[in-house]
């Protein structure tokens, strides 16, 4: 019988030793050696200790707080805010989110760590390890350890830590719950199905709206080589919540002049969108990738597939911008595009109507 063995305990023995003893004796049978405790607070109640306990529950309560500012913003601050008299645009909504959230985690974090540095015992252990199966010895041993480490977090002795850990663990239990249940209540509604291209935002007297450069100049075929292609945006300067046709996210287009011989494996009902129109040399497909919403726009006149850098999602041109590989799961929008003769006798394009479908990736509201 080994050493250990025999100066272990017996059942009873541990019954009738405090948690403290027990989970120091345990802890020396098992192969830890404490090489120092000692109780912060030896005398209980004192003014110090109290102040410790204070300093701790402000922090829970900041995080609470937080938690709750946290679920405030989510419900009242608009997604973006103009400030009025400037032409800025300013969008406190994410950050505001991101703030409270840090803040909640930051003050939940500092006030578990101000707890074991101020209020439980300070120890200093040394441990080897076994692979041994516990015996009943070892699992009562274990039990007490727990106990008495429950025991030096002072919970059940100090209310107000505990109401406080408790008030500021609710908050952060609710972050998800927001989130998600938050994210039905307060939904986008229809207005990811509309982009500036709706011919209601056609100038006055023009029944489509004009296809144009960022710098708004309008987009003619005549600018295209074979296999070219360009970045284009609807040609609204009117500012709707601070945006206009350029500078909305849901504008980037891109058209694609095919080279000789190619032809478009269109889909279903969109034979007619790309100019002109019964055999379509030119196609215009949103540059927003329907993965996770990054600009897809590295197009490979070779093999005629459109690039997304972000995860790679490939989508081929000549089958209406289909998704061949990588996540994104759903084509690229088609533009229905056509041309009209301008003042200065060339030939601009303009949008026929709104996309049909919803622009970037998908979510659950998307039929
Ligand atoms: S955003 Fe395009 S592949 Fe992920």
């Amino acid at each position: 019988m080994s050493s250990v063995d025999q100066n272990q305990p017996t059942a009873d023995e541990i019954r009738d030793m405090t948690p403290e003893e027990a989970m120091i004796v345990g802890a020396e049978l098992d192969g830890i050696r404490i090489a120092h405790r000692r109780e912060r607070f030896p005398i209980r109640g004192t003014k110090a200790e109290k102040r410790a306990e204070r300093g701790v529950a402000a922090s829970f309560l900041i995080a609470a707080l937080a938690g709750v500012a946290f679920i405030v913003c989510f419900i009242i601050v608009p997604f973006h805010w103009h400030l009025p008299g400037t032409p800025q645009n300013f969008k406190y909504f994410t950050p505001l989110l991101g703030g409270t959230l840090a803040a909640m985690l930051i003050f939940f974090g500092a006030g578990l760590v101000l707890w074991a540095k101020w209020l439980m015992p300070e120890e200093e252990a040394v441990q080897d390890r076994h692979d041994e199966p516990s015996s009943e010895e070892d699992q009562l041993l274990t039990e007490a350890a727990l106990a008495q480490g429950f025991e030096d977090t002072g919970l059940g002795r100090r209310p107000m830590l505990r109401n406080s850990l408790l008030l500021a663990g609710g908050a952060l239990a609710t972050v998800p719950l927001v989130a998600l249940v938050g994210g039905m209540i307060k939904k986008p509604g229809n207005k990811l199905f509309h982009t500036f291209f709706d011919p209601k935002w056609a100038p006055e007297g023009q029944k489509y709206v004009p296809i144009v450069y960022e710098d708004f100049r309008r987009v003619s075929p005549d600018d295209f080589e074979p296999g070219g292609l360009a970045t284009v945006f609807p040609g609204v300067r009117q500012e709707v919540d601070g945006k206009n046709g350029v500078t909305d996210a849901s504008s980037p287009t891109l058209i694609i002049r095919l080279r000789p011989g190619q032809k478009i494996e269109a889909r279903k009902g969109q034979a007619a969108w790309g100019w002109p129109a019964e055999n379509p040399q030119f196609v215009a497909y949103s540059k927003i990738c329907t993965h996770a919403g990054c600009p897809a726009s590295l197009y490979e006149q070779q093999t005629t597939r459109l690039l997304c850098p972000c995860h790679q999602s490939q989508f081929e041109v000549l089958k209406d911008a289909k998704p061949v590989f990588g996540p994104a799961s759903r084509s690229l929008p088609k533009l229905p595009i056509h041309v009209e003769v301008g003042e200065d006798g060339r030939q601009y394009f303009v949008a026929t109507s709104d996309y049909h479908e919803a622009i970037g990736p998908a979510f659950w509201e998307r039929p």
